[in-house]
């Protein structure tokens, strides 16, 4: 296949995911303005300061549950189960025990560590499963079959947080019993679940289990003000409370959960339940600026790009480069990395990764020896080296934690697209993810996100598919300095970056970076994308180099912390209704 097919495939699957963020936020058309870093299709970060602790989460009663665990004598462990099990039940959305994810803990007098709760594939999952059969790619099986659910990581992600570095005070059932409260007296439907319901209603109502929880008899989807009962999910939180993780994996629930997604036509087994095993894994590390960066390995791409991005930023001298040639080296490098993502990164267990090289300082120097300052490299031109050659061929959440002692906990966890494939396995109450197309189908074929790969992530049994969720703690002498993650798919690192940077070079305040325009570049397409925010005279300016800018609002929701002369500010992404920073 031809490089020029290649990105226009990669870029129509990239605009169908831009359209639709559109449609959340209902954001207008090119917007760009000349009034600098803050917009009004953007909105202001809600901010909070605090002594003691701080919960930043994408929806107010789960913040208010975590930062409640604080109050209570709990860490930042504790509180963060505390919200990830609320969540749950308040932003079914993203907020899951259905789906996977990654937790980094910084822990105050200890190693730094990560849990790795991403969704695994079924043993009968392989590299053919979600073609078609002339061969093709076949997205209807990858994004809106039951084939496309990956074995669920929370319960056990969770549970293995709580129980190594949960501070002893709380039970793993007391954590959870706020929200199997929500679950069974009801919550009332607000902001983004408001938002997000209507536009998935298609395939929540694809499936009795699921309109039952989520529609009205009327056939339409609750609405602001209307009462969300969860009862299956409260019973099923009740036996994860009463009988631990066990409780999910073997057992009735765990049968419920395979015969689910064999009746939707899916290939989940109870044995494949019973496998499921959560993964510590040492935190990927790096520098910048004489700041230490803490983030995800592998099988999430995140931390890998993210270091390897600001290795190559740190060359340059970016607090005082002019905005335009900022922004310039910074798409320059965000090119190279996601086409490293796209080449060299999956699942640590079932491939090589070459980590160390790719976020070593001499390979930035490689690469930045290559960037031209006055000219935007095309994405055709970028070869990393060592490449094999290519052959012919919404939605997550994130949750930023600290407490007085300084333990900080940075989580994102998803069920890949919002309620994930739409499906509650029926009499669980539990939405089931969609995670697999994640994985590259076939080489060279975007995924939802327009990110393509290669044989490192192929789909295979019992792998993970690779992820872009970048949970990052960044030290300052060994305390916490920033807590920070994002939503976003592609989106994800890219974000991430710009907050570290804004923040780094640009001394900007938590509540400025998290709200301050963004823009993004994953390669391919060999396209940038920014919000509107910047001036017209700046876009003019970066395509001048020979980047093609579209203006966009980006769906991103970096809830971040940022420790400011020894106070915890909290910043709740202003882009999604309904986040809370919450201190006390
Ligand atoms: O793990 C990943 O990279 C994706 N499944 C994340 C999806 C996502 O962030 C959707 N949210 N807007």
């Amino acid at each position: 296949m031809h490089k020029r097919s290649l990105q226009d495939l990669a870029a129509n699957a990239f605009a169908t995911l831009l359209a639709l963020a559109l449609l959340v936020h209902g954001a207008g058309p090119e917007a760009a303005r000349a009034d600098g870093r803050l917009d009004p299709q953007i909105g202001q970060a809600q901010t909070a300061t605090a002594q003691n602790g701080m919960v930043v989460a994408q929806e107010a009663t789960a913040a208010r549950i975590g930062a409640d665990i604080l109050r209570r004598g709990g860490n930042a462990v504790d509180a963060a189960v505390a919200t990830g099990f609320a969540l749950a039940v308040t932003y079914p959305r993203a907020g899951n025990i259905g789906g996977g994810g990654f937790m980094v803990i910084h822990r105050a007098g200890g190693e730094d560590t990560t849990i790795d709760y991403r969704e695994t594939a079924p043993a009968a999952i392989n590299a053919k499963s979600f073609l078609d059969a002339q061969g093709n790619a076949d997205p209807q099986k990858s994004r809106d079959s039951a084939l496309a659910i990956g074995v669920p990581g929370t319960v056990a992600g969770l549970s293995l947080a709580e129980r190594k570095y949960g501070s002893g005070r709380f039970t793993l059932a007391e954590l959870i019993m706020p929200a199997i409260e929500l679950a069974r007296d009801g919550i009332t439907v607000a902001d983004d679940t408001a938002d997000s319901l209507p536009l998935d209603k298609p395939r929540l109502a694809r499936w009795p289990s699921s309109a039952q929880i989520f529609l009205k008899a009327d056939g339409s989807v609750l609405a602001a003000g209307d009462r969300l009962v969860q009862t299956d999910l409260a019973n099923t939180l009740l036996a994860i409370a009463q009988n631990g993780p066990e409780a999910f994996y073997e057992g009735d629930i765990a049968r419920k959960i395979a015969a689910a997604v064999q009746a939707a036509g899916g290939v989940m087994t109870t044995d494949d339940l019973k496998a499921y095993r959560a993964v510590e894994r040492r935190p990927l590390g790096g520098t910048y600026r004489g700041y230490d960066i803490v983030s995800m390995p592998p099988p999430s791409s995140g931390g890998v790009a993210l270091v390897e991005m600001l290795n190559i930023l740190e060359g340059y001298d970016l607090r005082h480069d002019a905005q335009a040639q900022e922004l310039f080296l910074m798409i320059e490098a965000m090119k190279r990395a996601y086409a490293d993502r796209a080449y060299f990164l999956g699942d640590p267990d079932v491939v090589k990764v070459p980590v160390a090289r790719l976020t070593s300082k001499s390979y930035a120097a490689d690469w930045r020896a290559g960037i031209d300052p006055d000219h935007a490299t095309p994405a055709k031109d970028i070869h990393p080296p060592g490449a094999p050659t290519p052959r012919d061929g919404p939605d997550t959440t994130h949750f930023s934690v600290i407490d007085s002692d300084g333990n900080a906990v940075s989580n994102t966890y998803t069920l890949n697209f919002s309620y994930g494939v739409g499906l509650v396995a029926a009499g669980t109450g539990i939405v089931l993810n969609n995670e697999l197309d994640d994985f590259a189908a076939k080489p060279d074929v975007p995924n939802a996100y327009g990110l393509i790969g290669y044989e490192a992530n192929a789909p295979g049994p019992g792998k993970r598919p690779l992820s872009s969720m970048t949970p990052t703690i960044v030290l300052k002498n060994g305390r916490p300095f920033l807590v920070t993650g994002s939503p976003g798919g592609s989106l994800i690192i890219t974000a991430v970056l710009q907050v570290v940077t804004d923040v780094i070079d640009r001394g900007m305040d938590i509540g400025g970076a998290v709200s301050a325009p963004r823009v993004h570049d994953q390669w391919l397409p060999d396209r940038v994308f920014a919000e509107p925010g910047f001036s017209a005279d700046l876009i003019r300016q970066l395509e001048a180099r020979g980047d093609t800018v579209t203006v966009r609002k980006l769906v991103t929701s970096a809830n971040s912390i940022l420790v400011t002369r020894g106070r915890f500010v909290g910043a709740a992404d202003p882009r999604t209704r309904g986040a809370l920073a919450v201190g006390y």
